[in-house]
């Protein structure tokens, strides 16, 4: 691998060209590594089938191995070489969100390496809606074993530039096709136990789920610190995931206003300590907090689409910033908001405060 990550620019994201990919699918073909954007997030790929390639994959972000990687397919057949049945919850599913952020959990068959699937019987595939993510795939002529492409603890990529801030010189290629557009991780759901299960919420939401099977089950780990003694059914919902630098505390009221009020009297309190403070807001709250503190707004609280879409991107800000510690308004469980608040109870290392 060379010592600088070479970065292809795609110039109609929604039309990529073959040519313009024809080197990255030949660096995974061969068993390299190249970062590219799907909807979600971006990825950082490698041949889903060489348990060389994933080993890459774990050196790359430092991850550790027991945390599986997602293998996407850039067509509805292709599931059926990696998995052993589809369960009836599965085929619902896909037919109802493929191709889209939706990840499904299945049980794997022989060809899919313990590599990949870190050591567990069961093979997370799914298939991504953007196009250049899906002409990789399907140029590169393999599965491609994707985690997000940040360096593990960090705040997952929605554009090329924080992906060559974590990846630069440590991986082949990074295919840039500009923002993401979804901007959190894909949905996960386990068809491969009796009653399907969220193992991780995304926008794929669950009231869109319970719309298509009726009873879904959710791993309890999704909202709440991981106990002592529990494992989480996704393994990588263990860790302390997507963290700013600073101490991230996640502020919830009855109402807006009081959250408002709250963050305030707390900002203020750190500032008089000498701390320099950050505050994660909404473009409603905006006005609502000292100028003489770093205050940036993840997005419209009416339009929770645009919060996660702004939600990692704002977190590394706040990295880039220098701020000692931050303060961030909360938002409902409900809809987009269980992903959302999913996220933002990680960053903060599960630190909330509530009136
Ligand atoms: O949106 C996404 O899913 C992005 C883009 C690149 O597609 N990928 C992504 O991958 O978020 P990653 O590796 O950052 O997250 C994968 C999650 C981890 O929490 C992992 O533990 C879980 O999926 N997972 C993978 N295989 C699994 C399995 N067999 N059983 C349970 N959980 C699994
Ligand atoms: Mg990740």
């Amino acid at each position: 691998m060379s010592e600088i990550t070479k970065r292809i620019v795609i110039q109609d994201k929604d039309a990529p060209k073959e040519e313009e990919l024809r080197e990255a699918a030949a660096i995974l073909a061969r068993g390299d590594l190249v970062a590219f954007p799907t909807e979600t997030v971006y990825g950082l790929g490698a041949n889903a089938l060489d348990e060389e390639a994933a080993k890459k994959i774990y050196a790359a972000k430092g991850r550790p191995s027991d945390n599986p990687l997602i293998a996407h397919v850039a067509r509805i057949e292709d599931v059926s070489d990696l998995v052993r049945e589809i369960p009836e919850a599965g085929k619902k599913l896909m037919d109802a969100f493929w191709p889209g952020p939706l990840t499904l959990i299945f049980p794997k068959k022989d060809i899919v390496p313990y590599g990949t699937t870190g050591g567990l019987n069961t093979v997370a595939v799914r298939m991504p809606s953007h196009p250049t993510a899906r002409l990789l795939i399907a140029l590169a002529g393999v599965p491609i074993a994707a985690p997000s492409a940040n360096t593990s603890g960090k705040p997952s990529p929605t554009t090329a530039d924080h992906v060559m801030q974590d990846m630069n010189g440590k991986i082949d290629m990074v295919v840039d096709g500009g923002e993401v557009e979804i901007g959190v991780e894909s949905t996960i759901v386990d068809v491969s136990s009796k009653i399907p299960t969220l193992l991780r919420p995304g926008a794929i939401t669950m009231e869109m789920l319970e719309e298509v099977l009726g009873e879904v089950a959710v791993d309890p780990v999704i909202l709440g610190p991981v106990k002592e003694g529990v494992r989480p059914k996704a393994p990588g919902m263990k860790y302390r995931h997507y963290a700013p630098k600073a101490e991230m505390t996640l502020v919830e009221e009855a109402s807006v206003e009081e959250m408002v009020k709250k963050i305030q009297e707390l900002a203020k309190e750190k500032q008089r300590e000498g701390f320099r403070v950050g505050i994660l807001c909404t473009d409603e709250s905006l006005q609502a907090y000292p100028s003489d503190m770093v205050v940036k707004s993840i997005g419209k609280r009416e339009r929770e689409e645009t919060v996660a879409h702004n939600l990692f991107a704002v977190l590394r800000e706040f990295d880039d910033a220098g701020v000692d510690c931050i303060f961030s308004e909360s938002f409902p469980k409900d809809h987009m908001g269980q992903a959302i608040m999913n996220r933002l109870s990680k960053a903060a290392g599960y630190h909330i405060v509530r009136g």
